[in-house]
């Protein structure tokens, strides 16, 4: 048997139940198969490090193979530190020989050491969900940043935090902003996190969301998304927001938009999707119906005001897996706070789909290989996905599944890129 690369997992005898995992999300993850079998023959990233922070779920699994096909050596950590899924870590150390560091729950002391133990590699390229090795490389490991070629980042929040730095004291390399990409809007805002945000939820809970009055907070691609999903199984949404574009498109998407102090009383679920922070804080808390659920859809728990909910409370449980229920009062008021505030998607359900994942990973696949040929002539700023890519991407989806579109006829191109309006 090979030696096993570097790592830290809770249990590599897992590993075999992380294969079917794996097998099952690859099954429905088409486009990266055929991405794949391109780098197998290709091999754009022969002996290359690249270092990666995401979810270590099987569909993650199954870009890291693909990038394995490439020639690449990687190592992973966790971009979450309750979204790992433990066997799939264990299947990636045994059988696919990634640097695997990360175990689902792991306290933040570990979490950073993880993130560290990917850039104690020395990756060429960074590839972040959320920003944690960027971060890092522009702080307390600044000096090991000089060595990185470029990186990739998944998430708007992400960008945002991206953009301040770049903004401020600068990128130290290029960073492909991968959230603007029209195939990953399209799957994994609109598709990915409205299902599973309610799939969290619901597993958690068991509650019935027909009749329930659901506040969402925030109505970019991820609330709207929640928002129409939720409406679709028969609640009742209200939508808050600070943006007037947005709250005219919830408006006249047909949702009653309200400041969250009208919205707080009336709430039987709540979802964050901000990328803000203070969404849900104690005013709203004090508002709020006994056995409200308090959940989160955004990167990071900033989004519900954590330590106003336990100054609140005059007493706490855990009553199920990762539901926490803060009593208020009196008279007595319970709130049900859901995976401690982190995304809830990832942390009670298995985050998004892998139809879904297979685009958002397209994306970072194509993404890697464009950097690894442009990036020496990129600034060190932050850069848009080219729209080449998220063309290819969706003729290889619509390939996958059969769709056959039409072509413009010659007259059709010269007209489309004709000023003559008229002719
Ligand atoms: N982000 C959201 N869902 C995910 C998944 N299933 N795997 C990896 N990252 C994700």
């Amino acid at each position: 048997m090979a030696a096993l690369p570097p790592h830290d997992v809770a249990d590599l005898e897992l590993a075999p139940l992380g294969r079917a995992r794996v097998e099952w999300a690859s099954r429905q993850m088409p486009v990266l198969a055929t991405i794949r079998e391109r780098f197998a023959t290709e091999r754009p990233f022969a002996r290359m490090r690249i270092g990666a922070s995401l979810h270590v779920t099987a569909e993650t699994a199954v870009l890291l193979g693909t990038l394995a096909a490439g020639g690449a050596e990687l190592s992973v950590c966790a971009s979450n530190p309750l979204s790992t899924n433990d066997e799939v870590a264990a299947f990636l150390v045994v059988e696919e020989g990634v640097a695997t560091f990360a175990r689902r729950g792991e306290a933040p002391d570990r979490y950073l050491a993880h993130v560290d133990a990917v850039l104690d590699r020395r990756p060429l390229i960074t590839v972040d969900d959320g920003c944690d090795l960027v971060e890092r490389l522009h702080g307390a490991r600044e000096k090991d940043a000089e060595g990185v070629l470029a990186g990739t980042e998944d998430t708007s929040t992400g960008a945002l935090r991206l953009r301040a730095l770049a903004g401020g004291r600068g990128l130290a390399y290029p960073v492909l902003a991968l959230s603007g990409a029209a195939t990953r809007i399209l799957a994994d805002n609109r598709h990915g996190t409205g299902q599973s945000t309610l799939d969290g939820i619901v597993r958690a809970t068991n509650r019935l969301l027909a009749g329930a009055t659901v506040v969402v907070a925030g109505y970019g691609n991820c609330g709207r998304a929640v928002a129409n999903r939720a409406r679709g199984l028969g609640s009742v949404v209200l939508v808050t927001e600070i943006d007037p574009l947005k709250a005219l498109e919830a408006v006249m998407d047909g949702f009653p938009v309200v400041p969250m102090a009208r919205a707080a009383p009336l709430g039987d679920i709540f979802v964050t999707a901000t990328g803000n922070r203070d969404v849900l804080t104690a005013g709203d808390f004090e508002k709020m119906r006994d056995g409200a659920i308090l959940a989160n859809a955004g990167q990071f728990d900033v989004e519900i005001d954590l330590a106003g909910l336990r100054r609140l409370a005059r007493a706490h449980r855990r009553i199920r897996p990762m539901v926490d229920e803060y009593v208020l009062g009196p008279p007595d008021r319970r709130l049900l706070l859901l995976a401690e505030g982190r995304l809830v998607n990832l942390a009670l359900a298995d985050g998004h789909p892998p139809q879904v994942m297979d685009l958002s990973f397209s994306v970072q696949a194509l993404a890697c290989e464009w950097l690894v040929r442009h990036a020496s002539d990129l600034p060190p700023a932050l850069h848009a996905l080219p729209e080449a890519i998220d063309a290819e991407i969706a003729r290889l989806a619509l390939g996958a599944m059969g769709v056959l579109i039409d072509e413009p006829s010659e007259v059709q191109r010269r007209y489309l890129e004709s000023f003559d309006l008229g002719g």
